[in-house]
């Protein structure tokens, strides 16, 4: 059983069992989240069986989980897009070479039942990247979300070498991986933080400046270093700060939706004549989301990306963990599968 009382094993089929958590239905982590034994998936056409190692959560985990954003659910949801492992076996379609591979693994929960705080998953081919032999499974967890979504904000219109970008929320996990894929991609960066904790996170995460936003003087500190860009996680709160330091032909790439919606003051806007995109992962151009995932994956390649601060909790602790991002924690955090 998968934790939710029912018997999940097929009776004629070869199986592989396996431990996971899941949700029946939404609500708090320590409500709805439950453990348990239930058959492993099998890979279809065009899909990888990966034996997982580590499973990140990211905020979007638990606001699936929460129902944030109401959705139904096929029987269960084996939850987390993120994680790390060996490919297991392949589907039709998918080179068997890969077997034995490493991988980082992501949007694995996206459309699909299997996500990764299990000891295995099943997602498409191309959603199993190949983890460098130099780069520990532990960072390999904590990609696919915050990294694509970074790389994605950074480099939706091309390269970005010799350009100054500001990331907001620098110690962030989209934030800190903005600041080391800009570093690699030959931007000066500057960030914004909230406390002297995170100003440490962001300047060793590579910014060429960090500032605190909460502090009188952030406008003085940011103004006149023609950013082009900014990858911005709180577009109501900083939209004033923005304007404030914006050069005309600056874009703004607004990824986050906490909190209240921004009013847009369209004058204000015009004359400063600059652009906001949003995006979302899910539903990204493909053409830049694949860029995206390339330039993470040339990033790990040239050892640009290291690893952040990190909470560790058994896949028992599962509601735990959830508890710890949605009290907003400054570490990631990982299960150890
Ligand atoms: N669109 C997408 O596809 C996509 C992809 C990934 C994530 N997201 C969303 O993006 C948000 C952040 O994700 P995450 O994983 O990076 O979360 P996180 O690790 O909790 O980081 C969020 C960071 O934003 C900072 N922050 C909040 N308000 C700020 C402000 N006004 N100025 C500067 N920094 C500010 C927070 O620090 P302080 O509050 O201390 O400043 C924190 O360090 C979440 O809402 C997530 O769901 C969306």
């Amino acid at each position: 059983m998968c934790g939710g009382g029912e018997t999940d094993i097929h009776p004629l089929r070869l199986t592989i069992l396996m431990r996971a958590a899941r949700y029946k239905q939404m609500g708090t982590a320590q409500d709805v989240l439950t453990i348990g034994e239930c058959e492993a998936p099998t890979p279809e056409r065009g899909q990888v069986l990966v034996k997982l190692a580590f499973s990140g959560i990211n905020p979007t985990d638990v606001k699936a989980r929460s129902g944030s954003f109401p959705r139904v659910i096929d029987k269960f949801q084996i939850p987390h897009h993120d994680g790390s492992g060996i490919i297991e076996s392949v589907g039709d379609g998918v080179d068997p070479s890969r077997v034995g591979e490493r991988v980082w693994v992501m949007l694995a929960a996206g459309g699909n039942r299997y996500g990764t705080a299990a000891q295995y998953c099943v997602v498409m081919n191309d959603f199993a990247q190949p983890l460098p032999d130099s780069v520990p499974l532990e960072l390999g967890a904590t990609l696919g979300v915050p990294a694509v979504t970074a790389a994605y904000c950074l480099f939706s219109d091309g390269p970005i070498a010799g350009e100054t970008v500001l990331v907001s929320g620098g110690a962030g996990a989209v934030g800190r991986a903005a600041v080391q894929l800009a570093k690699w991609g030959s931007a000066r960066v500057y960030t914004t933080v909230s406390s002297d904790e995170k100003m440490q996170i962001a300047t060793e995460a590579g910014a060429d400046l960090v500032v605190n936003y909460r502090k009188p003087g952030a406008v003085e500190q940011l103004v006149g270093n023609g950013i082009s860009r900014i990858v911005e996680v709180n577009l109501a709160e900083n939209l004033t700060l923005d304007i404030a330091i914006s050069q005309p032909g600056m874009k703004i790439v607004s990824y986050a939706a906490d909190g209240i919606d921004p009013v847009l003051p369209r004058r204000l806007l015009m004359s400063a004549t600059i652009t906001i995109e949003f995006m979302m992962l899910y539903n990204a151009q493909k053409e830049k989301f694949w860029a995206a995932v390339e330039s993470v994956n040339q990033a790990l390649r040239d050892g640009k990306l290291n690893m952040p601060l990190v909470s560790y909790f058994s896949l028992d602790e599962i509601a735990t963990a959830h508890e710890k991002v949605e009290a907003g924690s400054s570490e990631r955090v990982l299960l150890r599968i």
